[in-house]
């Protein structure tokens, strides 16, 4: 119906206004071909496609320097992780215990994305002399071990009670942990993943048990689908046609996370889930199919849905959300929009838009993608082109910061919140899960599978293939840049700083009022770090306070006082990039809510967008 549409409405562009300009027009709406289809669903439909694209980068990547990360870059990396656990991790109560329920999932989340990463290196990484085997399976089940105690340290009936993102960042987190032990299990285990549930015999045991690991799948796999099912009541077709409402609790606003996350967990379900027996007191039934055809239906429904209300500035960045105006009698309409830009909102799509070609094999979602990440960095004044920052750093005398470009400066990625350090507990989690997205975003192509019926194009894909990696290999210069930056946020203790350009722009101690962003600028809501106002559009009665940890801005860290004999002999490069214990005064990082877990995960989830793109071709 689409198709006969577009071509009815191309004979009269014709006859209106000639042929030429129609031609180019048309030329804009065909879609890609896809790269595999299923002939059977085929059959008799005609297909208008063009060819896949063979680059999605606007200019002509010259031979330049592309940096690489070397094996440092992997052991700041688990350092990272080591200090994350070390300091803000309790075994005891199986979570970071001064993490909010949502911050605390996507904790998990990084940390399980970490451990795939950290496996897939140390197959191929010889450390000597601590080469064997057993070293390095120790090594990945100690973090294993602390991420099955966070399943039990989760708690579901608080999330149960809250808003649909945050349940949906459950369903993240656990089928990352799926990823994760599948990944391990596959590397290492091959053979032998033939009777999971082990056996009673001491030599079958001994020969078939796979990797202990996936002896909590099903437990994750339940979660997510749980979750999952309890996130689909969130969607709605009686206002805006569609779309998943933020919060039940609160006056209808249907945002830019809620869909994104949606869409996300429901293609990563499709591609993921194991399939669940379980039965549960919350659930009657208890089979649940893997490749459900529904967990597909959702994510592209929810794509098309988002794409068409247009959430989107005129820089290509997503706003955060739409109101309905209910000042209009029976109006349905999403037609109030926010345009507040948060890092989260152009990041957690992406995984949607990976797993949607995927699935499907058609280009235009990954060009969608990397039209994304490609307006995320011009934003943080960045030139992909040239490679370095649109603004000559050098001319700004200490004290004066370079100019915001809508979503950073100088080339670095930042909050609205970051250089006056007025991040709640929400924002302050918001740039690791960008970079956590990115990663899922920049995987290598996946060979395509022959199945019945299915029908491959292997030229196309391999064109398709190699501008996905030449893409990926473009933000390399830019993910550097903000790794360096990063890095001299970290304290003594090896503890990520929230505002990574901190460094870069001479710790320049600057104030909301000071911080050369318009915060006043109309229908732009900070609802995540200054709480919703008490309003017609945001609802009079009921309010919503961003998450404010256990612990206020003001108050001494207790983070600081009580890790302050971290060992500092098995930590690497990253602590002996500074020496000073930081000073509110002199250190814009420990201002506000200083230095927490939600930080730490930003700065790991950079360094392992750094590690992970810069493998990226490596072995072709
Ligand atoms: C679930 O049960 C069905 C039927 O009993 C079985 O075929 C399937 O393998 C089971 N799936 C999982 C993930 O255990
Ligand atoms: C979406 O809205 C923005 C801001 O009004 C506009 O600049 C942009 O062109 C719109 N995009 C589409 C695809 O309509
Ligand atoms: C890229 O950033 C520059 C500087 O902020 C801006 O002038 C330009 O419009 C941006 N380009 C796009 C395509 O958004
Ligand atoms: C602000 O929102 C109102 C209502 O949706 C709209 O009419 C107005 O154009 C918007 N202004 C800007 C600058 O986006
Ligand atoms: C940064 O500021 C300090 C003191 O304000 C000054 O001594 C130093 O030269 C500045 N560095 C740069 C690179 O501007």
């Amino acid at each position: 119906m689409a198709l006969s549409q577009l071509l009815i409405g191309l004979v009269s562009l014709c006859l209106t206004y000639g042929v030429s300009p129609v031609l180019a027009r048309s030329t804009d709406k065909v879609p890609y071909c896809p790269v595999f289809y299923e002939s059977s669903l085929l059959k008799n439909v005609v297909m208008r496609c063009k060819p896949v694209p063979e680059t999605f980068l606007d200019f002509i990547p010259s031979d330049r320097e592309v940096p690489q990360a070397e094996i440092e870059v992997l052991e700041d990396a688990f350092e990272a992780l080591a200090v994350l656990q070390q300091v803000y991790f309790d075994s005891e109560a199986g979570t970071w215990p001064l993490a909010n329920d949502w911050t605390a999932a996507v904790h998990e989340t990084v940390m399980a994305g970490t451990l795939t990463t950290l496996t897939k290196a140390l197959r191929s990484i010889h450390l000597r002399p601590f080469n064997d085997w057993k070293a390095k399976e120790n090594l990945i089940s100690f973090y294993y071990s602390q991420l099955v105690g966070s399943y039990f340290g989760q708690d579901i009936l608080s999330i149960r009670g809250q808003a649909y993102d945050d349940i949906l960042w459950v369903v993240l987190g656990w089928l990352e942990a799926v990823q994760f032990v599948t990944t391990h299990s596959k590397m290492h285990y091959p053979a032998q993943a033939t009777n999971p549930t082990g056996s009673r015999s001491l030599e079958e045991a001994l020969k078939s048990l796979p990797w202990h690991g996936n002896h909590w799948m099903p437990a994750f796999a339940h979660r997510s689908r749980v979750f999952w099912g309890l996130a689909t009541s969130g969607w709605g077709d009686d206002l805006c046609h569609g779309g998943m409402t933020w919060n039940p609790r609160l006056r209808p606003y249907k945002n830019a996370i809620t869909n994104e996350l949606w869409i996300s967990a429901s293609v990563s379900m499709y591609q993921y889930f194991p399939g669940d027996n379980y039965s549960s007191p919350f659930v009657a039934s208890s089979l649940y199919p893997s490749k459900d055809p529904a967990h597909l239906a959702a994510a592209i429904v929810g794509y098309k849905w988002l794409k068409d209300v247009n959430m989107t500035n005129a820089r290509g960045l997503y706003v955060d959300g739409y109101h309905i105006d209910f000042s209009i009698p029976g109006n349905v309409e999403c037609d109030m929009r926010d345009e507040m830009v948060y890092t989260y909102n152009q990041g957690v799509i992406l995984t949607g838009q990976r797993g949607l070609y995927s699935v499907t094999g058609s280009p235009s979602y990954l060009e969608e993608g990397h039209n994304l990440i490609q307006s995320v960095i011009n934003a943080t004044g960045w030139s992909l082109e040239h490679n370095r920052p649109h603004d000559d750093l050098s001319v700004y005398p200490p004290g004066v910061l370079p100019p915001w470009h809508g979503l950073g400066r100088g080339g670095v990625l930042e909050e609205q919140c970051d250089s006056s350090a007025t991040c709640s507990q929400d924002s302050q989690t918001f740039k690791a899960i960008y970079f956590h997205h990115l990663v899922a975003f920049c995987t290598d192509l996946e060979p395509i599978s022959a199945a019945p019926h299915r029908i491959v194009n292997k030229r196309a894909y391999q064109i398709l293939r190699t501008a996905h990696i030449e893409s990926c290999r473009s933000y390399l210069g830019w993910v550097h840049h903000n790794v360096l930056a990063a890095m001299e946020t970290v304290d003594l203790n090896g503890q990520f700083g929230m505002w990574w350009g901190a460094g870069l722009f001479n710790n320049t101690v600057v104030t909301r009022d000071g911080d050369g962003i318009d915060h006043s600028a109309e229908n732009v809501t900070d609802y995540r770090n200054q709480g919703t106002p008490n309003d017609e559009i945001w609802g009079q009665d009921t309010q919503w306070l961003p998450g404010s940890g256990r612990w206020m801005p003001g108050d001494p860290n207790p983070i600081i006082g009580q890790s302050g004999n971290t060992d500092q002999q098995v930590l690497s490069r990253l602590s002996g990039m500074s020496k000073l214990a930081p000073d509110p005064v002199t250190d814009p990082n420990s201002r506000g809510r200083g230095r927490t877990g939600e930080t730490q995960i930003g700065g790991l989830a950079l360094l392992r967008a750094f590690w992970e793109l810069s493998q990226l071709g490596r072995n072709q």
